[in-house]
């Protein structure tokens, strides 16, 4: 490197705008990155973090500003001219293509290698790869869409690991992920930073940002605050710089012996499927929010698409208010009023074409009377108060889903289950990529659901949330409940013990 070229950041924004039709997303951010340190770029769902990667990407063109790579003006007009300035980018959104194999999307973007026909040694490299990434035991010819969501997460790590690049981008990239594959990523990300590449790492939840950081730019209303080193920063400053305001209570308060009085609301009697090692019995109450925690492959994302119905049992029964429902049916789940809001929120959560207000009453579509004018009428008026609850600004109702913020996506998937008032809620990952402001809303919705009477069953990997937001807590190990207790009688230690089970039991 000659001094020139030390003299300059890495990465340099200036007066970076962008507007999409009246809406303005970044309003002049300013930003310098060095070689080797890893930025935290932090913000409120909406805040701009994504518009302004995509920038970098070469995927959004701006309307005014100056990127330098290296002190040099950069043109990033295409995803090409992006990777060819040194920026590669982890999406908040998967890129990787579904019909295509691990191998062939790890390659994807790098022209000089085929991709049609591939040859042994690269199979080997493939495998090194994503063994960085805790993905060792995928086969590289296996394809995309059959992994899972947090497989298809560390895919697209491996692929950014991949490509050579100077400066890397991640958004987001473990909102989807369990605590050890967060682990592994995290690590990843140390180790590039250690090579002498320049980071961003976007991200919701603070204490990866303690643990990784070295600097932090904070984004407010599409506006850049001045980079703080993190020495110099708390949680809390963080909270208060992104939101404008003090955070309150995260978690809304218990009502005591919900969980004791209630009536038994949702049953799962004797469940048995091939992916649960014994039968499954379990009982919420009426009011009750059942909280269960499982690392990947343990069978609590099994269990709630079983009491969905997206997934047939073997045997045994799901009754609601002692009522037996047709298993494998989800028809079946939404008749007997059992509302589910999965994981995979772009598969099966939202519609990103269509717009908020027809995603917010998409439920009971078909519930509504068959005359549209009706329809119309009163799907606006429940979309309406949704949205309100949900702090989504309600003029933009019309918008699309698919072009809405991450996080306000996920308000989005879960405001349109709560609007119903179902009988029952089960919920994969309430959470995942709100900020949080955003968060405290859901848990207080959440709760305030589980007050009308609502049973609740929440599947998260978050152990903070599993904590707070509770009743009860179950806990899951490769296809078996190991535990079911109250609350109270659990800490932080026991509910991590639980979750990795025999694996210490072996090792012990
Ligand atoms: N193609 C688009 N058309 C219209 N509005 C858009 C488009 N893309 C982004 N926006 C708007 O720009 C704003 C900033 O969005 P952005 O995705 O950058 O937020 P973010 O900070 O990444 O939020 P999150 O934490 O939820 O991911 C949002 O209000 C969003 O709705
Ligand atoms: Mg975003």
């Amino acid at each position: 490197m000659t001094d020139t070229q030390q003299n300059h950041p890495r990465l340099r924004v200036q007066g970076l705008t962008k507007s999409y039709g009246a809406f303005q997303a970044l309003k002049g951010v300013e930003l310098e990155l060095i070689p080797g340190e890893i930025m935290a770029l932090l913000g409120e769902n909406g805040a701009g973090k994504s518009s302004l990667v995509k920038v970098l990407a070469g995927l959004v063109t701006p309307d005014e500003g100056v990127v330098e790579v290296d002190g040099k003006q950069v043109s990033l007009s295409s995803v090409a001219d992006s990777q060819a300035a040194g920026i590669a980018v982890v999406h908040q959104e998967f890129s990787s293509i579904p019909t295509l194999t691990v191998a062939e999307n790890l390659t994807l973007g790098q022209p000089r290698t085929p991709f049609v026909w591939w040859p042994p040694h690269l199979n080997r490299s493939a495998k090194e790869i994503l063994a960085r990434v805790g993905l060792g035991h995928i086969h590289p010819r296996t394809l995309v869409q059959q992994l899972s969501v947090a497989e298809q997460q560390l895919l697209e790590i491996a692929r950014v690991l991949a490509i050579d690049a100077r400066i890397v981008i991640f958004d987001e990239p473990t909102a989807a992920l369990a605590d050890d594959d967060i682990e592994r990523v995290l690590t990843a990300i140390l180790g590039l930073a250690e090579e002498g590449r320049s980071i961003i790492y976007v991200t919701h939840r603070l204490p990866e940002v303690f643990r990784i950081g070295n600097r932090a730019t904070i984004m407010r209303n599409g506006k850049s605050l001045p980079t703080e080193d993190m020495d110099d920063l708390t949680p809390d400053r963080v909270i208060a710089m992104m939101l404008g305001r003090e955070l309150g209570e995260m978690f809304p308060p218990r009502r005591p012996g919900a969980s004791i009085d209630g009536e038994s609301r949702l049953e799962g009697v004797e469940l048995t499927s091939p992916l649960l090692r014994e039968p499954l019995s379990l009982r919420v109450r009426e009011g009750e929010i059942l909280g269960i925690a499982g690392q990947l492959g343990s069978g609590a994302s099994e269990v709630i698409q079983l009491l969905a119905g997206t997934l047939p049992a073997t045997s045994g029964q799901v009754l609601v208010d002692g009522v037996a429902v047709a298993t494998g049916k989800r028809s079946a789940g939404i008749t007997a009023g059992i509302a589910y809001c999965s994981a995979d929120r772009k598969s099966d959560g939202i519609f990103a074409d269509k717009s908020i207000c027809e995603n917010l009453t998409s439920p009971w579509l078909s519930e509504v009377s068959t005359a549209s004018w009706i329809k119309r009428r009163s799907e606006w008026k429940e979309a309406a108060a949704t949205a309100e609850e949900f702090a989504i600004d309600s003029t933009r109702l019309p918008t699309l889903v698919g072009r809405l913020s991450g996080g306000n996506q996920q308000k989005v998937a879960l405001g349109k289950w709560l609007g119903i008032n179902p009988k029952v809620l089960l919920v994969e990952e309430p959470t995942r990529g709100v900020d949080v402001g955003a968060r405290a809303e859901i848990y207080g919705r959440i709760r305030a659901l589980a007050d009308t009477g609502t049973a609740i069953v929440m599947v998260s990997s978050d152990t903070s949330e599993i904590l707070g937001l509770s009743d009860t807590i179950a806990t899951f190990y490769r296809g078996r409940m190991t535990a079911l207790r109250p609350h109270d009688q659990w800490t932080e230690s026991d509910l991590m013990l639980e979750v990795m089970h025999s694996e210490l039991e072996v090792s012990a």
